[in-house]
């Protein structure tokens, strides 16, 4: 059955990006200029998938009205003249429907994806963290959806990180199945390093059977007191295959402040417009500040 649709979850309080997500949803942070929601938005319908839903928590309608028309805005552009801006926002609103559902509470990541079942209905679908950026150029979406019609099961991305990182992820004790593809064995969210099956992390891109709503409704608070979506992945993996799709570029960690600031100078300087400035002027900070 063909995918047609995504989940965003983006509820979460975005505590370790305080005072920034006071009053602001984590997803509306810019990447330079663009919210990081908008790339991910943007990924999806590179794929296909025009049907999103965003699961969003409290006051946060910032990301519905992104993605809405803004005739007001759009007025004023146009009455200047600034034909370039006003076709960039108009398209902004023609990228996907996206559908919000609103998280009440904070009750994990396995919950925030529960809450799609409704929209999703008895269909395969895709689920898009926010924190996790892939390069416009990687074909990750389109390599996991290939795999999903190949095989018809649920299919997670895999990427090897050093063994001490592997407390932040999801892991993947993985059996080789063909070049870049592993069938999950077992899967454990934020195992001590030290007993991990693997150094293989979750990264949030995931194809998923419609299936993965009957497992959500029957795992209990884990990780952190949390539902967490990686039990329901380890309980699915035990009823029917579970495929991690293994690649190892192209992914960008925006999940709190030290490693956004990186990814954001590295998407910076291969922008076209302020790319070549801002390399330049890198360069010659790194010179005075004697980095080099
Ligand atoms: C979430 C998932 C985790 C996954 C990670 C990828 O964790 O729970 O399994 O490895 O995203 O970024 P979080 O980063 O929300 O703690």
């Amino acid at each position: 059955m063909i995918v047609r649709k995504a989940v965003i979850p983006a509820a979460g309080l975005g505590t370790r990006f305080l005072p920034a997500t006071k009053a602001q949803p984590k997803a509306m942070i810019p990447i330079v200029d663009v919210p990081a929601i908008q790339l991910v938005v943007e990924e999806a319908a590179r794929v296909g998938l025009h049907d999103v839903l965003v699961v969003a928590g409290r006051g946060q309608v910032a990301i519905e009205d992104h993605f809405d028309r803004s005739p007001e805005l759009e007025g004023f552009l146009e009455a200047k003249g600034k034909t370039e801006q006003l076709e960039a926002i108009r398209a902004i609103s023609r990228l996907a429907q996206v559908h919000v559902v609103r998280q009440q509470e904070p009750l994990g990541l396995g919950h925030a994806v529960s809450l799609a079942r409704a929209h999703v209905g008895d269909e395969p679908f895709a689920v898009l963290l926010a924190d996790d950026l892939i390069h416009p150029s990687a074909p990750l979406l389109a390599e996991m959806l290939r795999v999903h019609g190949k095989y018809g099961r649920s299919v997670i991305a895999g990427m090897e990180v050093p063994k001490p990182d592997i407390a932040s992820y999801g892991c993947i004790e993985p059996e080789r199945v063909e070049d870049h593809l592993d069938r999950v064995v077992s899967v454990i969210e934020k195992p001590d390093p030290e007993r991990a099956p693997s150094n293989v992390a979750v990264i949030g891109r995931y194809v998923f059977t419609p299936e993965i709503f009957d497992v959500l409704d029957r795992i209990t608070p884990g990780s952190g007191g949390e539902l967490q979506l990686t039990d329901a992945i380890n309980l699915l993996a035990q009823e029917q295959a579970v495929y991690a799709y293994r690649f190892d570029e192209g992914r960008f960690d925006v999940g709190n402040p030290l490693d956004y600031l990186k990814a954001t100078v590295e998407l910076a300087v291969e922008r076209e417009d302020v790319g070549p400035a801002f390399r330049d002027w890198l360069w010659d900070f790194a010179q005075r500040r004697k980095l080099v």
